[in-house]
């Protein structure tokens, strides 16, 4: 084995990727599959889940499919409990489901608010509970929660998907200094912006003029670029004592002011 093999293999490790049959999270798992592991994408879309189990078998990784929905604790109990038993074990999850909304403050109805924070907070939340609780019974793993720019500060025209975001960091420093002596690290990536279906509706002409003037690197991110940061943070050996961080990836964006 390489010396770069022996830092971020994933080779005879499982990773649940719930979110999978997204943009973002789908490119994360054709990267878990590209340094060995075998993937399991979860989501609400077994179309869609399906396809990408494809698309990664195609290049040579392993992947299945499982139908999950992050708004439910018992689908994700239940998720959890299925893949422990069918692979013995789940090293690396990743929380990816995540839904957003440009509606204007005071337009915001409660359901709407609720129906945010629940996939993508609660629904991060209650796999670290279920995941988190059998990896430390099975001897460690390691969680990557999905956050964004707005983790860091508020993003203007997506109050509901911003207060989620700054809340799935929070959680996540939180249930990383709680299971730190119990094998399970716990880091948030951060993408800044990437064009996907959950925001292709939010990124108008003018959004965009003002995404890249406040871009130092003055593009959007391709998916692909996410996978680095990815791997270090999941892998056992390379991310083996970062725990409790988030990393963004964002061309520079939380590191400008004017
Ligand atoms: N695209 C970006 O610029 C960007 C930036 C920062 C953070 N993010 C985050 O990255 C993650 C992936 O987003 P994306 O841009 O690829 O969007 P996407 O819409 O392509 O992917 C999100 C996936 O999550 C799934 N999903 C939503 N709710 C679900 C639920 N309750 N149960 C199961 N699956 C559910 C959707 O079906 C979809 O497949 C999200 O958490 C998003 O908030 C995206």
């Amino acid at each position: 084995m390489s010396y770069l093999e022996s830092l971020f293999s994933l080779k005879d490790q499982v990773a649940v990727v719930i979110g999978g049959t997204g943009v973002l999270c789908g490119e994360l798992a054709h990267g878990l599959a590209g340094a060995g592991a075998h993937v399991v994408v979860a989501g609400r879309s077994e179309e869609r889940g399906l396809a990408r189990v494809e698309a990664i078998t195609a290049q040579g990784g392993k992947a299945s499919f499982a139908a999950v929905d992050a708004m439910s604790k018992a689908s994700i109990q239940q998720l959890c409990d299925e893949q422990f038993a069918e692979h013995g074990r789940v090293h690396m999850l990743i929380n990816g489901a995540g839904v957003n909304s440009p509606t204007p403050y005071f337009d915001i109805e409660e359901e709407e608010f609720e129906r945010i924070l629940r996939s993508n907070l609660m629904g991060t939340h209650f796999a670290c509970q279920s995941f988190g609780k059998a990896m430390i019974a099975a001897g460690g793993g390691s969680i990557l929660n999905i956050g964004s720019v707005t983790s860091f500060l508020p993003l203007s025209k997506v109050f509901t998907y911003a207060a989620s975001k700054a809340a799935v960091l929070n959680l996540t420093k939180n249930v990383a200094r709680e299971f730190a002596t119990q094998g399970v690290r716990v880091n948030c990536l951060c993408p800044g912006f990437f064009p996907a279906e959950q925001n292709r509706k939010i990124l108008s002409p003018e959004r965009t003029a003002d995404i890249m003037r406040h871009t130092p690197m003055k593009r959007f991110g391709e998916p692909s670029e996410l996978i680095g940061a990815t791997l270090l943070l999941l892998s056992a050996k390379a991310g083996s004592f970062i725990t409790g961080e988030a990393i963004y990836v964002d061309g520079g964006f939380t590191s400008m002011t004017i």
